[in-house]
């Protein structure tokens, strides 16, 4: 959680990446699902997005995820929600 926000964080290869934690096809949570390579895989129906910037990769889902910018400082996650 993030200022009220709720995301789900991904190490793809040394790089933290930061999306919503919901997926964009039923409103899942995102953090139940997978990570394969460089994409996230929902749970639920198999919906596939990219964990860094959201773009969708696979159906279900049509529509992209939000993804936030993330630093790494001091061995700190700090996201910037906006
Ligand atoms: S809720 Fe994620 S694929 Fe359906």
């Amino acid at each position: 959680m993030a200022g009220g926000t709720s995301l789900v964080l991904a190490n793809v290869d040394g790089r933290i990446c930061a999306l919503l934690d919901q997926c964009s096809h039923e409103e899942y949570p995102l953090s139940d699902g997978e990570l394969e390579g460089g994409d996230l895989v929902c749970a639920y129906h198999g919906a596939r997005f990219d964990a860094c910037t959201g773009a969708r990769k696979a159906l279900p889902a049509v529509l992209p995820v939000q993804s936030f910018p993330v630093e790494v400082r001091d061995g700190d996650v700090y996201v910037d929600i906006g």
